[in-house]
């Protein structure tokens, strides 16, 4: 045998002594096919083993069945993992929803979501009306009886608007439609959507479940009946996870209670110190009494501390050149474009996110160019108190 031939197909190792799916850490299978050596084979694994990388993979399984024990204990449910949070909303989407058919979205939503609404899904036949989820009621009033889903985050970004998850699915029930969450800024540490009536949940897992900044993700998890009918669909779209962020995201949830447990209770203790500090004049956490859903928030959560990692706060003034003085005398805490990572950072909406809007509509919903939208670390809080404390003297 040539050498040329004998590398391709060399692959000594004591085979014998290691099952491979019994190491201590899961291995990482980057093959983007599994071979076979008869008919039966691979019809048996078309049945039931692996194929091709886009239809299934033991990484991206490992990490739905994590997910499915995160989202759904004692539920007889089913996880699905994306190459992005989008690609996890816009392939459910898609397979769920058909023309003709009416979406009530949350006013106060993530905005490529509802570009995913109202600019992809619209041009074939889908429509979505925005109302004020704050209220119930508009939302019984934007009621269709074509309505065949209801979505909304469980917290939205920035202004923390909660969603009073078990009255909200009653209304969509009422009328056989699905209530689908996004569960990025609370993961299911804080709270587990489907527990308390939604169908459907999803998440950005590029955030707070991967929680060490250098991996993109999505998850969904619903009903066998609901999976199977987009599973198909995702190899279609092309939007299943690649296995090694899968790898990544594996070893990133084992640690997922230690880090967003922290990320909460030191988020609550941050909040309050802000609420107390005159340089802040308001802030957007579920756990203070100043809060304006306190009452949801209590029906939702029982502990203070244990709500989300995310906030918003709106410093007493606008003037850029303060606002800039403040970001530099900040010594860890420090901007950046994502959020649920290990160490504390800023966003500011104006100019990222909301940065398309006319300021009056901005306004109009709570975000001026005085805010700055918080991801809390796992600092030691005494010393992230210490880092706003100083940096606010700037603002003086
Ligand atoms: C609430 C929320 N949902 C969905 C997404 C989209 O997730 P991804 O960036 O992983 O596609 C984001 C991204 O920031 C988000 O904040």
């Amino acid at each position: 045998m040539s050498t040329k031939t004998d590398i391709l197909y060399t692959r000594k190792y004591r085979d014998n002594a290691v099952n491979l799916l019994k190491p201590e850490a899961f291995p990482l299978f980057t093959a983007t096919a599994f071979t076979a050596n008869s008919l039966a084979e691979i019809k048996e694994a078309y049945r039931q083993g692996y194929t091709y990388i886009r239809t299934n993979n033991p990484d991206r399984d490992v990490l739905a069945s994590q997910v499915t024990a995160l989202e759904a204990p004692g539920m007889d449910r089913d996880t699905l993992i994306f190459c992005s949070g989008m690609a996890a909303i816009s392939t459910t989407i898609g397979t769920l929803l058909k023309p003709g058919d009416h979406v009530i979205a949350n006013r106060a939503i993530y905005g490529e979501t509802f570009d995913v609404f109202g600019k992809m899904y619209k041009k074939f036949g889908i429509e979505t009306d925005l109302v004020d989820m704050d209220d119930i009621e508009n939302i019984k009033k934007a009621m269709k009886p074509n309505t065949k889903m209801i979505y909304a985050e469980v917290c939205a970004n920035p202004t923390m608007n909660l969603i009073d998850i078990p009255a909200v699915a009653e209304v969509a029930h009422k009328n056989g439609a699905y209530l689908m969450m996004d569960n990025t800024f609370t993961t299911a540490v804080s709270i587990k959507p489907l527990t308390l009536g939604a169908d459907i949940v999803i998440s950005s897992m590029t955030k707070f479940m991967n929680g060490h900044s250098d991996a993109i993700l999505g998850c969904m998890t619903s009903t066998h009946e609901v999976i199977e009918e987009v599973r198909p669909m995702r190899m279609l779209f092309g939007t299943p996870a690649d296995p090694f962020p899968c790898w990544q995201m594996i070893r990133g949830l084992e640690t997922l209670y230690l880090r967003v447990e922290t990320q909460m209770r030191n988020a609550a203790q941050l909040a309050a110190f802000f609420e107390a500090d005159p340089h802040v004049i308001k802030v957007n956490h579920p756990s203070l009494d100043s809060f304006k859903q306190r009452d949801v928030a209590k029906k939702l959560w029982k502990n203070d501390e244990a709500m989300s990692g995310m906030m918003s706060i709106i410093l007493n003034t606008e003037d850029e050149d303060k606002i800039n003085a403040f970001m530099l005398k900040l010594k860890y805490v420090h901007y950046a474009t994502t959020l649920g990572g290990l160490r504390t950072t800023l966003n500011h909406p104006c100019t990222s996110s909301h940065s398309h809007m006319p300021d009056a509509d901005r306004r109009a919903m709570g975000i001026t160019p005085g805010m700055f939208r918080v991801s809390v670390g796992i600092e030691d809080i005494n010393d992230l108190i210490e880092d706003f404390k100083n940096a606010f003297t700037a603002l003086d």
